[in-house]
């Protein structure tokens, strides 16, 4: 019998991927480009053990039991049957990248309890394509591979998480009872109608990942943000060439994005970058410094609903008051749009969690 516990992190594209050129494979059309997020504010959490008494394989996710058939397989290597069970520290239902994650924590912990060495991304991939990016820490890139088997469509770290120390991260969770179009759906119908992935694929995100990775090397914020900034839009204009439009953002989510572009035009250069994924939620990357006041003039912008009583969450920080010119922004809006904010930064990759009370499993195998 053994048993191994295991923590991975949320990852958050600055350089998007959207659409596959393989969907059995999960082989995307394009280069991405995350920053991993630490695990302290928000990880998937796996239990993995593995024993000769169980009778079949076993899968607990989030409380609750799934099937297990891409467990494992019958093969000399795999003996035993093994018991999973794996769970976020965060909301599922908040639409935060918790997929990612949880597939990241899986391969990770399989691989720890069987003793696999060498690459998991590209296993992780075909789980969930952007769960190849949590197995690292930092700022991650994604190559999109050329071989038909997808032995290079492999993830590798650009920059470990103390190369940008000051970088932080805003998650604000916004409100939102719309029904979700999900990622793998949205990017199929995307390739299969949109001229404009076309074009992103071809002839924007090549240039994009080479820009990035430079303003990433050099420390650019002001580049960084124009980048990030861009490419979220780039990726939401693919969305919304898709036919039927498929629709992520929503009111809040521009106000969100109108609030940054002011900000940082009152301060002459980019200050906060914004992007947003298959949801409404927004991420916004900030320097450490810029976080008070930042945080101080969402608040007037957004006013959390009366009832919430941890509105920012996460990294403690002081607020500062608003910025002055508070007339260069529209608002306040009615409270309560952006539900709560959490407060991070850049983190490192997966690891094994030590101790005799870190598992969600009991000795016979059952959640605790
Ligand atoms: C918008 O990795 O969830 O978050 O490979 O179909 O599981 P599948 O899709 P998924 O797509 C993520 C899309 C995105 C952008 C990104 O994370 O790069």
């Amino acid at each position: 019998m053994s048993m191994v516990t295991c923590i991975a992190p949320v990852n958050i594209a600055v350089i998007k991927y959207w659409g596959k050129r393989n969907e059995e494979l999960i082989l995307p059309l394009n280069d991405s480009i995350s920053a991993t997020l630490s695990t302290e504010q928000m990880h998937a959490k796996t239990t993995v053990m593995v024993s000769s008494n169980f009778t079949k394989d076993k899968l607990w996710l989030n409380g609750k039991k799934r099937a297990a058939e891409a467990a494992g397989q019958q093969s000399e290597f795999v003996k035993y049957r093994v018991h999973v069970c794996s769970e976020n520290n965060f909301p599922t239902a908040a639409g935060l990248a918790s997929s990612a994650a949880g597939y990241a924590c899986l391969v990770y912990s399989l691989a720890k309890a069987y003793g696999v060495e060498g690459d998991l991304t590209s296993i992780a991939r075909q789980g969930s394509g952007s769960a190849c990016r949590s197995l690292d820490g930092g700022f991650v890139r994604w190559r999109m591979g050329s071989k038909a088997d997808g032995k290079d469509s492999i993830a590798e770290q650009l920059f470990d998480e103390d190369h940008w120390p000051e970088m932080r991260v805003l998650i604000l969770v916004v409100n939102d009872a719309r029904k979700k179009v999900s990622s793998t759906s949205g990017m199929q119908l995307s390739v299969e109608t949109s001229d404009l992935l076309k074009h992103r694929v071809e002839n924007v995100v090549p240039q994009r990942t080479k820009d990035m990775i430079e303003a990433l090397k050099q420390k650019d914020f002001h580049k960084f943000a124009e980048l990030t900034i861009k490419d979220s839009n780039s990726f939401h204009a693919c969305a919304l060439d898709t036919y039927p439009p498929a629709v992520y953002m929503n009111d809040t989510s521009h106000a969100i994005a109108d609030f940054v572009h002011r900000y940082n035009k009152s301060k002459g250069v980019n200050k906060v970058a914004y992007t947003f994924d298959a949801g409404p939620n927004a991420c916004l990357f900030l320097l450490e410094a810029d976080v008070p006041e930042v945080l101080g003039s969402l608040e007037l912008v957004f006013p959390p609903h009366p009832k919430e009583k941890s509105f920012v969450r996460g990294l403690p920080v002081r607020r500062l008051p608003a910025m002055q010119d508070a007339e260069l922004f529209q608002g306040p809006h009615e409270s309560g749009r952006i539900k709560y904010v959490i407060h991070t930064k850049v983190g490192s990759g997966p690891r094994l969690v030590k101790g005799s009370d870190v598992h969600l499993l009991n000795d016979e195998g059952l959640p605790k």
